[in-house]
């Protein structure tokens, strides 16, 4: 007699990712001729500095990489990160506080394994948005922690002030997840919401993960940071981590690379959970890696056609379905009504490929689920494509 292994029964609360619950609301997987706007992965090319430096350092392959990852890459992110948010020299700690990971979806999700432990026989909470980026809550619930969605302060399209929740559940809570600009909506915390949730995090004794990955996509201006904010607050960087990623900022979402900064204890437990865990960044990626930090010169032309991307949508959407231009990020966040039967028709008449709000937000007791009347729209592919696929989608979803 055979027994099956047990699994984890945690996992069983966990929903099917998003892209496999499309995959089953439509049916099967693209064709060869489908415009798939519903995965956030840039179609842009990527610079070819990459090619040539992972070429150049290729001998490295034959190195483990260490899990702190090179001195240089290490560098290279402090030094972006100051110029970036006119930081004063000294507030990053190059050796300490700064970690290379691959890709920030790994490091989103084992950090919550970092700070999860048991607070006196009481399940810690952790604190997210809601629609929010699935891996926040699958961390949570793997990490035995109890997920809290907070609803944006102003609606749907607004950020959560995590500051206003009561006392009691702020002491029980482990880590917070911030996403600015914000995935799926494009909106941005401002430097007050910011500042608001740092002083939470100090007061209360928990970890305020920001994830900034679409931070140099924007229309406008540049978004705040948490790093800007801690400077600005003059009290280091305790209790907070800054999460970006070198997949949208330079089209490369397959070198799998980005980089946490931020309390240096915290990074120092982390790189040990890291060093049983984690993927370290191999050493010719992080040398392409710090390269593409140096150079800002392919992001200004990156941002410039996302920009060119948000004039089409305006044109063809301005008006209708709640189109507003994301301060960041490239996602056009529609509301349609019904976001799942949306998806049907632009796939059976439009062979385009969007993901309902639904799977990206979670139920709400009060509300309902605050993403079922939206559809993301990921602007991720060239002009004529953009054009063709927006005039299609307006005109079904128009009828
Ligand atoms: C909000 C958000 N955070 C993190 C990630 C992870 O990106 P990566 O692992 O490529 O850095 C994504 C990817 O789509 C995202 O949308």
């Amino acid at each position: 007699m055979t027994i099956a292994p047990r699994l984890d029964a945690r996992l069983d609360n966990l929903p099917d990712y998003p892209f496999a619950r499309l995959a089953k609301l439509l049916g099967g997987p693209p064709g060869p001729d489908s415009i798939v706007m519903s995965i956030g992965e840039p179609q842009h090319t990527p610079p070819a500095m990459v090619a040539e430096i992972l070429t150049a350092n290729a001998a490295m392959w034959g190195k483990y990489p260490p899990a702190n990852g090179s001195a240089d890459f290490r560098d290279a992110v402090t030094e972006w990160a100051n110029r970036r948010y006119n930081l004063p020299t000294g507030l990053i700690n190059p050796e300490k506080a700064v970690l290379p990971v691959a890709g920030t979806r790994e490091a989103l999700y084992l950090i919550a394994q970092t700070v999860c432990g048991d607070r006196g026989g009481q399940r810690p909470l952790v604190l997210l948005p809601n629609p929010f980026y699935q891996v926040y809550a699958g961390a949570a619930v793997m990490a035995g922690a109890e997920p809290v969605f907070v609803p944006g302060a102003h609606g749907a399209a607004s950020q959560p002030d995590f500051s206003t929740l009561p006392a009691e559940a702020l002491d029980r809570t482990a880590l917070a997840y911030v996403c600015t600009p914000a995935n799926p909506q494009g909106m941005v915390a401002d430097s007050a919401l910011l500042e608001r949730s740092v002083k939470a995090a100090r007061r209360h004794g928990f970890v305020l993960a920001s994830d900034e990955c679409y931070s140099e996509i924007w229309d406008k201006e540049p978004p705040p940071g948490v790093l800007g904010v801690c400077a600005a607050l003059g009290e280091g960087l305790a209790n907070i981590l800054a999460f970006n990623s070198l997949s949208k900022r330079s089209n490369v979402p397959g070198l799998r690379s980005g980089f946490v900064i931020g309390d240096e204890a915290v990074i120092h437990a982390f790189s040990r959970l890291r060093s049983y865990g984690g993927a370290a960044t191999p050493l010719p990626v992080a040398a392409a890696a710090a390269a593409l930090w140096r150079d800002e010169a392919h992001v200004t032309e990156t941002r410039d056609l996302y920009r060119a991307k948000l004039d089409i949508a305006e044109r063809i959407l301005g008006g209708r379905f709640g189109f507003y231009r994301p301060a960041g990020g490239f996602f056009l966040w529609l509301d349609v009504g019904d976001g799942e039967a949306a998806a049907i028709k632009l796939w059976r008449e439009a062979n385009i490929r969007v993901l309902p709000g639904a799977y990206l937000a979670a139920e709400d007791s009060e509300e309902g689920n605050p993403g079922h009347r939206f559809i993301r729209v990921a602007l991720v592919h060239d002009l004529a494509t953009t054009e063709t696929a927006l005039t299609r989608l307006a005109a079904i979803l128009g009828e």
